[in-house]
């Protein structure tokens, strides 16, 4: 068939717009199409192309992914060598005026002489990439290798959106190859092992969890199969040249490094925002200085910043030593990744009752301060990482975010058994309390359950207790908690109760009639509510509400404490994660005893009797309504399910008991039938609010 030229016409002008959009959406993240209207036009053109392949040119939008699995790279001889830069020896803001220094007697310039004037760069942390344009179209994209020969990326570089498959602009060079880094953005990293670890959860034996993002972005541009290196998200940053066409023969003419970043940026490349000029030592201090401080912030990693000499010729007049030039230098940050021994791994209870498996480390001085712990984060974490005492480990610090344990050194790890230390298990028991530690399902996180007496939840606890809406003691705040907790005249609630106005006077910056207000408050907080009394227990899952049921339904803080969770779970809103909570605090002796010691205090609250009970025959099932009932709503058949204790859920599914099918009933039905859910009419439901269920 052949092409009709309104085809031809019409796919180069979805061409161009797709490129353009990709370009606003990617590069500059200023989007001007919503993802529905772009999908539109993309299929448009896939269509168009499934209908006439010779329109289908590799510079087209849609030819990013596809391509088969590689059996290996093809090595390529790079035109121009990619040389490597000197780093600066010197880490310290002055490094950078050595280097201004050594430019400066290469040059011959005298001292009153005019600053020399830079482009300062980021240093990314990725891997350095060259691609080769011809007439404006994306032909090759290779790895810097060992500077001369490279291995050929470029079907796993097509999948990177920021990276142009046509240089944007009228009249592109003949040949121009534009060097760049290949790097992954924190966040997709983070995201891109989150799904990893849950590959691995489900079994997938050859997936691995990556160390950092720059493996991460190494290991998917030497992916062999470019469908799985698409799906781990890649980004570039272009700052450098290969071979390019000279001017007189329709290349570009750019005189400095700057034109140049700016050429690229035109093109299409993602330039980074932070570049900028310097003239002479003093600025480019200013910059390192400057870019310190934000790194952290960036959403990528740098391990430096990069300075290099603006024009380019002075440039070809400073030229090479051995493979590296002299116009560049590279001025690094204190690394954010050491290697160092673990001496301990201890467990670390936090002040909401989170145990935190931490590693106890010889010192190491890592992202600038020297640090000693670092967190294993969780059980399956530690699990994860395996890390033993005795084993060295890759220590990492990124921004103000805590250290944390990377990993264990593979070296280290492949030590026999025998010669490791033992595989770490977390504690059932607080280390700080000794009551039960407990992992709720669905959590990742081992919790301390003895808050009132626990000695890491000491404040919070207080905190809690006294809050607004708790025992509402007024005055006793953040501050004055961390004071007598510190001083070591509270350690318990009760103790409150024991604080004397002479006591209170006598703290630092406490005046006479603030004692006194903070006395009269502890006295009034003695007569509460039930409500208000539990709440302020603190206990994980009850809330205001679920406490005000608790007390409706039980009448007295006995009835409350030694209900089984069979009797809690009949209460309005409580299901077994609230029931089993309860029921574990209220097992630990220290918390009781507590609470003992409070009312001998003398807290006191209204008792009332049980309310009366309503039969709730239905405890612990599930149903679910659909259609049209005869008779009643579907409001009315839920209130009624609800009374009798039922939960009522809004989609079917394996933990469904019933499904209340009316007139036209569509999936959900068809669903209940797949899954085996019983199915059940509205003369049914009555019968079974009415006489309850059959036994069994
Ligand atoms: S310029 C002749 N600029 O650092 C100068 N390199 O050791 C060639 N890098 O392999 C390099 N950011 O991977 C340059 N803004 C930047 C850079 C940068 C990161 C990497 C690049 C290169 C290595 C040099």
């Amino acid at each position: 068939m052949a092409t009709s030229k309104e085809a031809a016409r019409e796919a180069a002008a979805l061409s161009e717009q797709l490129h353009r959009h990709a370009h606003l959406y990617y590069v500059l993240d200023a989007p001007e199409l919503p993802d529905a209207e772009y999908d539109k036009l993309f299929q448009r053109l896939q269509a168009l192309e499934a209908e006439h392949p010779e329109l289908r040119t590799p510079d087209s939008p849609t030819q990013r992914v596809g391509g088969k699995p590689l059996d290996g790279f093809t090595k390529i001889r790079h035109k121009v060598p990619m040389l490597s830069i000197r780093t600066e020896t010197d880490i310290t803001p002055a490094g950078a005026s050595a280097f201004d220094a050594r430019v400066r007697k290469e040059l011959g310039l005298a001292e009153d002489a005019p600053q020399v004037e830079y482009v300062c760069e980021l240093k990314f942390d990725g891997l350095a990439l060259n691609l080769r344009y011809e007439a404006g179209v994306l032909v090759q994209a290779a790895t810097r290798g060992d500077g001369e020969i490279g291995e050929e990326v470029t079907q796993n570089i097509r999948t990177v959106q920021q990276i142009p498959l046509r240089l944007r602009g009228e009249s592109p060079p003949p040949v121009v190859e534009v060097r760049g880094e290949v790097y992954m953005k924190r966040a997709d990293f983070d995201a891109l092992n989150e799904r990893q670890r849950e590959k691995i959860a489900a079994g997938q034996k050859n997936e691995k969890v990556f160390v950092n993002p720059r493996n991460a972005a190494a290991g998917a541009v030497r992916q062999l199969d470019p469908a799985i290196a698409a799906r781990r998200p890649l980004s570039f940053f272009a700052y450098g040249l290969g071979e390019v066409t000279p001017p007189e023969q329709g290349g570009p003419s750019c005189e400095t490094q700057f034109d140049w970043l700016q050429q690229f940026a035109a093109w299409g490349f993602p330039v980074a925002q932070q570049t900028a000029r310097a003239r002479g030592a003093i600025e480019l201090i200013a910059f390192h200085e400057t870019i310190g401080r934000q790194r952290d912030a960036l959403p990528y990693d740098i391990d430096g910043v990069v300075y290099k000499v603006d024009s380019l010729a002075l440039q070809r007049q400073l030229g090479f030593v051995s493979r590296e030039p002299r116009w560049a230098v590279a001025h690094k940050y204190p690394a954010q990744e050491q290697l160092t021994e673990v001496l301990a791994i201890e467990v670390q209870v936090g002040r909401t009752g989170k145990l935190t498996p931490v590693a106890k480390l010889a010192p190491v001085f890592v992202g600038g301060v020297t640090v000693t712990n670092a967190t294993l984060h969780n059980e399956d974490e530690a699990r994860r990482k395996d890390v033993r005492v005795g084993d060295t480990v890759i220590v990492r610090r990124a921004g103000d975010v805590i250290p944390e344990v990377v990993g264990v050194l593979p070296e280290s790890a492949a030590r026999p058994d025998d010669k490791r230390g033992p595989v770490f298990t977390m504690p059932h028991q607080c280390p700080v309390c000794g009551s039960a530690a407990v992992r709720e399902e669905g959590e990742v996180d081992y919790r301390c359950t003895g808050g009132l007496f626990c000695g890491a939840q000491r404040k919070e606890a207080i905190l809690h207790f006294a809050a607004r809406r708790a025992l509402d003691i007024e005055g006793l705040g953040d501050k004055l908690v961390e004071q007598l907790v510190d001083a070591g005249l509270i350690r318990t609630l009760p103790d409150l109760y024991k604080l004397g106005f002479t006591t209170l006077a006598g703290l630092e910056r406490m005046a006479d009639k603030s004692a006194k207000n903070i006395v009269d408050a502890l006295e009034a907080s003695k007569t509460t509510t039930l409500p208000r009394f539990l709440f302020g227990l603190g206990i994980r899952h009850i809330g205001e509400s679920t406490a005000r049921d608790l007390a409706l339904h039980f009448g007295r803080l006995d009835g409350i404490m030694d209900a089984s969770e069979a009797e809690l779970l009949e209460v309005n809103d409580v299901g077994p994660v609230v029931a089993t909570s309860l029921r574990t605090f209220f097992d630990q002796p220290h918390n009781r005893e507590v609470v003992e010691h409070l009312r001998a205090c003398g807290l006191h609250w209204p008792e009332g009797e049980p309310a009366a009970r309503t039969p709730r025959p239905l405890v612990g099932k599930t149903f679910v309504i659909t259609g049209t009932l005869p008779t009643l709503s579907r409001e009315e058949a839920k209130d009624k399910l609800e009374t009798a204790g039922a939960k009522v859920a809004g989609s079917v599914s394996k933990k469904t008991d019933f499904l209340v099918a009316g007139e036209e009933a569509g999936s959900k039905l068809v669903k209940a039938r797949d899954l085996g859910v019983a199915v059940i009419d509205e003369a049914r439901l009555l019968e079974i609010l009415d006489k309850g269920l059959p036994e069994g």
